[in-house]
């Protein structure tokens, strides 16, 4: 059976979909709120719950045979600033409760995580391509809590007696761009609150200024990502943690590919000091030649596809279906 935890999030929905458009039914989910109508019929059970709850996350374990996690729940890194202990307790409490369970077992399990660059922190030059192990300094709550999951994932996978059944495997994110959904609490919002306002001929006014860029995707390559690291063979994999993107686009550049489109389409400017300051203590671009080795990574979409071909007509079709 395959758990995955904030299944009603923007990337549980979009991966329970496509684990079962590839013929995976097998699938459990947890969330915090009552599961999504349109999420029901993809999966075979539902839990809903609290990732800080040990004893229903045990519960799960004990009722299921899972043999494959895509551990998900997180709040994400403009709400942990603003409830930094909140977010320990979710990030990072929850994370450990399900580690837990796996020792418990006596199978293996492979274990996804979805980690983010807010694990870098950069001071000046974000000019530069980084790697996965530069810059691993995180001036913010949410990456803090994610450099440390992904320490201790790796330490039980490989250093601890008790769970050579963890097979432990996690990507660190740059901002997402779904055509489907929008997110909530992150800092990289403005980018898909921008795209939905103008498509849906409504004006923005954004958080950060027009120069602030940082690495972005959008949801299908997310999602293709997580599908092919799981799918490929352990022995191919020298690391546990991958970080990857597609494009990064300044919010000039989002705003002008906009306007080619929507003419009519306004950005104003509201700085927030606090997301500014996440938004440029994080890398512009990032070195992905550990993941394309590894697992032959390549995203589907670059910056002009993106929109052409997934954003401006999947948003389009969307908002008029609800009219
Ligand atoms: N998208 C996340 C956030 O903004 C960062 O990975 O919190």
């Amino acid at each position: 059976m395959i758990l995955i935890t904030g299944l009603n999030g923007e990337m549980g929905s979009a991966l329970v979909q496509k684990l079962n458009e590839l013929g995976k039914n097998n699938i459990i989910g947890l969330d915090i709120k009552p599961i999504k109508e349109s999420l029901k019929p993809l999966v075979t059970k539902h839990y809903v719950g609290d990732i800080k709850d040990k004893n229903l996350i045990k519960k799960i374990f004990t009722d299921n045979k899972l043999n494959e996690v895509y551990h998900l729940a997180a709040i994400l890194s403009t709400k942990a600033e603003a409830s930094p202990f909140l977010s320990h307790q979710i990030n990072v409490d929850g994370f450990l409760n399900l580690l837990a369970e796996i020792e418990n077992y006596n199978s293996l399990v492979k274990f996804f995580f979805a980690s983010s660059i807010a694990v870098y922190h950069l001071d000046e030059n974000k000019n530069i391509e980084i790697s996965e192990n530069e810059f691993c300094n995180p001036s913010n709550m949410y990456g803090c809590n994610k450099l440390y999951c992904e320490k201790i994932g790796s330490y039980f996978s490989k250093y601890s007696k008790n769970m050579n059944n963890l097979d432990f495997r996690s990507i660190r994110f740059s901002g997402i761009i779904s055509a489907q959904t929008l997110p909530v609490g992150g800092t990289s919002d403005y980018a898909p609150e921008m795209i939905h306002s103008a498509i849906r001929n409504k004006n923005y006014t954004c958080f950060v200024n027009s120069e602030s860029c940082i690495p972005f995707m959008i949801m299908p390559d997310a999602i293709e990502g997580i599908i092919k690291l799981m799918g490929t063979d352990k022995s191919r994999l020298k690391h546990d943690v991958y970080h990857i993107q597609s494009f990064s686009p300044t919010v000039e550049m989002i705003y002008q590919k906009l306007k080619l489109n929507f003419p009519k389409f306004k950005l104003n400017y509201d700085i927030n000091k606090r997301r500014q300051f996440l938004i440029n203590s994080w890398p512009n671009k990032l070195n992905q030649s550990a993941a394309v080795k590894d697992w032959d990574w390549s995203p589907k979409f670059d910056f002009d596809k993106s929109f052409d071909e997934y954003l401006i007509p999947i948003i389009t079709d969307y908002y008029a279906e609800k009219k």
